[in-house]
């Protein structure tokens, strides 16, 4: 038999870290070494529960642990400590963290000189599907006002989503715009009208939701809603394990979910 990978996760204490360790303990293919939680976190030095006898939540990875793939699901603040230890200790990155900003995206490149990369902001396929078919209504319908609505639970930190984020760039360059310019994250004070080329951003964060993202095209007297819903966070986590596994022994490089699942998720990487 193989065997098993050893993966170490970042951000375990959070809800994706959680739902990636219990599946992990379903698995034989993988192997957990690392639990890593925030320094001072309430479950630093406790036992992982369910299907990993004998491991304990750490703030660090120890120098007796080799993972040969760190699977990130923190925040932004945490990111570039979990790319470094990646890039220091020679292991392959796996990242579905969001909030990152530009420097945060060049270092992804950066480190793909040395390791193995994959980051994506939604790790869904069928959100990978839809941003395929959002960037062929952007292309077919060039003049149709645009504009993205997403919604998370309550205690998500950034906004609007990645994956909002990473739809309306999709748009952008379906249409030859450049994004930066045509985005409009948040109408909240703005006193002028929509400007035709405009990508508008709608969010909501409310109670439990998992994930919910709608791209309107509109225009006088018709209107298109691509709409997905997310009602698992397991789906997520299933396919980061999935990709986790695939990124084993690759060679260095900047990898998407593409390559694992073999659908063309345009623009599911940073
Ligand atoms: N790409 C995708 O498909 C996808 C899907 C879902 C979520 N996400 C993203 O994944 C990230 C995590 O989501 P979540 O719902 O699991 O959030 P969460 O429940 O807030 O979990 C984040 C965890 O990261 C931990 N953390 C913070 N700093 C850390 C550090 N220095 N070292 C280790 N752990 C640290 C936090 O610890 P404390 O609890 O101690 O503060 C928290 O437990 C977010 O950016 C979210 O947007 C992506």
């Amino acid at each position: 038999m193989t065997p098993a990978v050893p993966v170490a996760i970042h951000g375990a204490a959070g809800r994706m870290g959680q739902s990636i360790l219990r599946l992990l303990g379903e698995r034989d293919d993988m192997s957990v070494v690392a639990a890593m939680v925030r320094a001072g976190s309430v479950l630093d030095g406790i036992a992982v529960p369910a299907g990993h006898p004998g491991l304990l939540h750490a703030s660090s990875l120890h120098d007796d642990r080799h993972p040969q793939v760190l699977i990130d699901f923190s925040n932004a603040a945490a990111f570039d400590a979990a790319l470094e230890l990646a890039v220091r200790r020679r292991i392959a990155f796996v990242s579905g963290t969001t909030g990152i900003d530009a420097r945060q995206r060049a270092a992804l490149d950066r480190a793909a000189a040395t390791i193995p990369v994959l980051w994506s902001a939604n790790f869904s396929l069928g959100i990978a599907l839809l941003s395929r078919l959002v960037a062929q209504a952007a292309k077919a319908l060039p003049d149709w006002d645009c504009e993205i609505a997403e919604a998370h639970h309550s205690a998500k930190e950034d906004a609007p989503s990645g994956t909002a984020l990473v739809l309306g760039r999709e748009v952008a360059a379906a249409r030859g715009e450049d994004f930066d310019v045509v985005a409009h994250l948040s109408r909240a004070g703005s006193d002028t009208a929509r400007a035709p080329s405009e990508i508008g951003f709608a969010v909501t964060r409310a109670g439990d939701i998992v994930g919910e993202h709608t791209v309107v095209f509109a225009t006088q007297g018709e209107r298109i809603e691509l709409v997905h819903r997310a009602t698992d966070r397991d789906i997520f986590a299933r396919s980061a394990l999935a990709a986790a596994r695939w990124m084993a022994g690759r060679s260095a490089g900047r990898y998407t979910l593409s390559d694992v699942v073999g659908i063309d998720p345009a623009g599911a990487s940073a």
